[in-house]
């Protein structure tokens, strides 16, 4: 078991060593205000170098990013990440999104459909996941965790560009996503695929996340049903085996088992989806008024800082760090960008502390060459490098710019 007391002193070395580092490397280091506007202009820095990386791995055609084939969610990651930086003040990040966001909306969905009709030709069984969704919008598909990625990749495309194309289609992606709703293990709370093999919370916060970001952005007349579905998603799932709270620990485990309604041996969870809760609970909060919804992120976000960390580093816990497999690589950075949410509605020093500790260890030790970003956090860096480590690792570095900025 690990030693919460330990932790924190790990914690205030950790921060404290941080600091002198950093501020002797700037001569006008001199006020407080020159060393936080020098360390938001090395990570912008980084940021853009990572950026001009990622972009070599766009595919123009497809509209996606290379990562593990076919690099479907995790593409909707990377846009998101993208999406942030214009949000952070890149101005390079600007001119990518100015051409990425409209390509990927065209080419992206096309390919989604595409690929559908490939499935339909390769196997029966596989088409039936996209068969009925490719008519109603392009982004769907058969698994409502990836239709979760897309609505809030598109309300991010929303927020930057004003244009109401993203936002109905994030809409379109939501009023699809109701469809998992319902389980036979309650009445509430989500299936991860259309086909109900699986239970799984990265469906639920995503659930819940989407719907309190489309109740803030819609007009008034339709925010009370965003707004009530994900009052209903939280209040489901905070019931749920898949969210444990209490004796100070306030966090998202793994999936249930469909047969049994209980966890599994190894209920740990991951980061990404309690990243999801709490950029979802943060939007609650906005949309309802209700300060109690942002109580209980700071609750979660402090856990997974705990629980979920090495040297006061993000780290998936249970996960092998040289084979984290095709999906884990992308999930640090979710809980990231949860946090950097979290922090710009009621900000706390300690976030920004973790935020600039993770974007520090990214940079030194989990790096190859001018700017490629690995999976494994505390380094050292290891490969395949592609877009979705890569792009998880500049979700680290881009909350450490905007916590500093
Ligand atoms: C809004 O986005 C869509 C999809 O990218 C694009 O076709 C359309 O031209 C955009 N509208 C405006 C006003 O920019
Ligand atoms: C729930 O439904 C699935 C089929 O969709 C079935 O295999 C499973 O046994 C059911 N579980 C319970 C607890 O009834």
């Amino acid at each position: 078991m690990r030693s919460s007391l330990f932790f924190l002193a790990a914690l205030c070395l950790e921060s404290i060593a941080a600091l002198p580092q950093k501020a002797s490397s700037n001569p006008i280091s001199s006020t407080q205000h020159a060393k936080v506007d020098t360390r938001a202009n090395t990570y912008q820095d980084h940021a853009e170098a990572a950026l001009d990386r990622l972009q070599q791995w766009y595919n123009h055609d497809t509209g996606l990013w290379k990562s593990y084939n076919p690099s479907w969610w995790q593409s909707a990651n990377a846009l998101t990440t993208l999406v942030d930086m214009v949000q952070t003040g890149s101005p390079k990040a600007k001119k990518v999104a100015d051409t990425v966001i409209p390509n990927t909306f065209q080419a992206a969905g096309a390919f989604n459909v595409r690929e559908g009709h490939r499935l339909k030709r390769a196997a029966a069984a596989a088409a039936e996941d996209n068969k009925v969704e490719e008519k109603k919008n392009p982004y769907s598909n058969g698994y409502y965790d990836d239709m979760g990625w897309w609505a809030m990749a598109w309300i991010k495309a929303y927020d930057v560009t004003g244009n109401k194309t993203y936002l109905a289609t994030a809409e379109a992606l939501f009023a699809d996503m109701t469809t998992g709703w319902g389980t036979n293990c309650s009445a509430g709370g989500m299936w991860w695929d259309k086909k109900h093999t699986h239970i799984d919370p990265i469906a639920d916060t995503l659930f819940l996340e989407v719907a309190a970001w489309l109740a803030n952005r819609v007009p008034a007349d339709k925010k009370s049903h965003y707004a009530d579905w994900a009052v209903r998603a939280w209040d489901g799932f905070r019931r749920s085996p898949m969210y444990v709270s209490g004796e100070g620990e306030h966090y998202v485990t793994a999936g249930i088992s469909v047969k049994t309604c209980r966890l599994g041996k190894n209920p740990h969870g991951y980061t990404y989806s309690n990243g999801a809760l709490v950029s979802g609970l943060v939007a609650l909060s906005i949309a309802t008024g209700n300060r109690d919804y942002l109580q209980e992120a700071h609750l979660i976000a402090h856990t997974i800082m705990k629980i979920m960390s090495k040297d006061g580093v993000l780290r998936e816990p249970n996960i092998d760090q040289a084979h984290p497999g095709q999906a884990a690589p992308q999930f640090k950075g979710v809980f990231m960008r949860g946090l950097m949410r979290l922090h710009a509605a009621d900000p706390r020093p300690e976030y920004r502390d973790f935020a600039q500790r993770c974007a520090d260890s990214i940079w030194d030790k989990n790096r190859q060459g001018d700017a490629e970003l690995g999976p494994d956090w505390n380094g050292p860096f290891h490969g395949p490098a592609n877009a979705s480590p890569h792009s998880s690792a500049m979700d680290g570095i881009v909350a450490a710019w905007r916590m500093t900025k």
